[in-house]
């Protein structure tokens, strides 16, 4: 029986969870594969990359720094994944290769199991760097349709707005304008690595005058409850950890490369347990 063969570029990849996710998912679909870490040195790039891709590997997640320059060894882009400009899933069909985003996509799978998406819904992201793109471009085609942004880089915050569907909403805001205006939003999702293990410590901006109900999202894992996660849980809201983002792109890519389904299940605190633990 033909073995999947798939693994991880980056630099750094040696401590990604990756694998243990996706051998998790080859467990419970019986199919038999494995999935490696390939590290790659920045000067070594394109030689490499050729190299694998020649190699009878059937699909590879990317990830920082080369989302981008993976880009032009594709044949083939998801039109989402155009859009963002950024891959972190290619998968070898009928000898093309074909990239995908499932960051974004993965990220909002996560969100609805706490909550589903719904027009009505006021949503404020909180940054707008690459994980940001992914994420925004997903909200605005799952069904959410007023998302504002507030970024420390207005400009990089404007970019983004590229990525609306026609009948999005979106404002873009100071860090300032949102502290005052906080209690209009139903979900808050904070894209940025403050917080982020070894500044566990930091939060992006208080979290004063929440609404009641209110959903706070962090992507960041390191810590699994950050201090802004922290903060909003003191305040009563619901508050949603980054790891389940990670389980999430890892389940879609998985669909992509086997077209199989696989749940994430007891995962979740499987994960939740490793990451602690790391
Ligand atoms: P990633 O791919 O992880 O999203 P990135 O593209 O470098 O990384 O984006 C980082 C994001 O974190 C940006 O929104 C960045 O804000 P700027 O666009 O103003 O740079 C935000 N960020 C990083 N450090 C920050 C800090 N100390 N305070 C506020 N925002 C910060």
């Amino acid at each position: 029986m033909k073995i999947l063969k798939l693994g991880l570029i980056g630099h750094p990849v040696e401590q990604s969870l990756s694998p243990w996710i996706h051998t998790r998912f080859m467990e419970q679909t019986g199919i038999d594969g494995e999935y490696k870490l390939y590290p790659i040195e920045p000067d070594v790039f394109d030689k490499k990359i050729t190299a694998l891709m020649q190699s009878g590997i059937d699909g590879f997640n990317i990830t920082v720094p080369y989302k981008q320059r993976i880009i032009p060894f594709l044949d083939e882009l998801d039109p989402d994944a155009a859009k963002i400009g950024a891959v972190n899933t290619a998968v070898r069909k009928n000898g093309k290769w074909i990239g995908y985003n499932t960051d974004g996509s993965g990220y909002v799978r996560a969100l609805e199991q706490v909550i589903p998406p719904k027009e009505s819904l006021h949503v404020l992201m909180l940054g707008a760097g690459g994980a940001a793109r992914g994420i925004y471009r997903a909200l605005v085609t799952h069904g959410f349709r007023h998302v504002d942004i507030a970024n420390r880089t207005a400009s990089k915050a404007e970019e983004l707005l590229q990525l609306q569907e026609p009948e999005t909403i979106s404002e873009i805001l100071t860090f300032q304008e949102v502290q005052q205006q906080l209690a209009d939003y139903d979900v808050i999702i904070h894209t940025t690595s403050v917080g982020m293990s070894p500044n566990a410590a930091e939060q992006i901006i208080p979290l004063t005058n929440l609404k009641p109900g209110a959903v706070v999202s962090d992507i960041v894992y390191k810590p699994i409850e950050t201090q802004l996660l922290h903060t909003a849980k003191q305040q009563g809201a619901l508050i949603h950890h980054g790891h389940s983002m990670l389980l999430y792109q890892a389940q879609y890519a998985f669909e992509i490369w086997s077209g199989r389904q696989v749940v994430v299940g007891d995962l979740l605190n499987q994960l939740e347990q490793r990451v602690t633990e790391a």
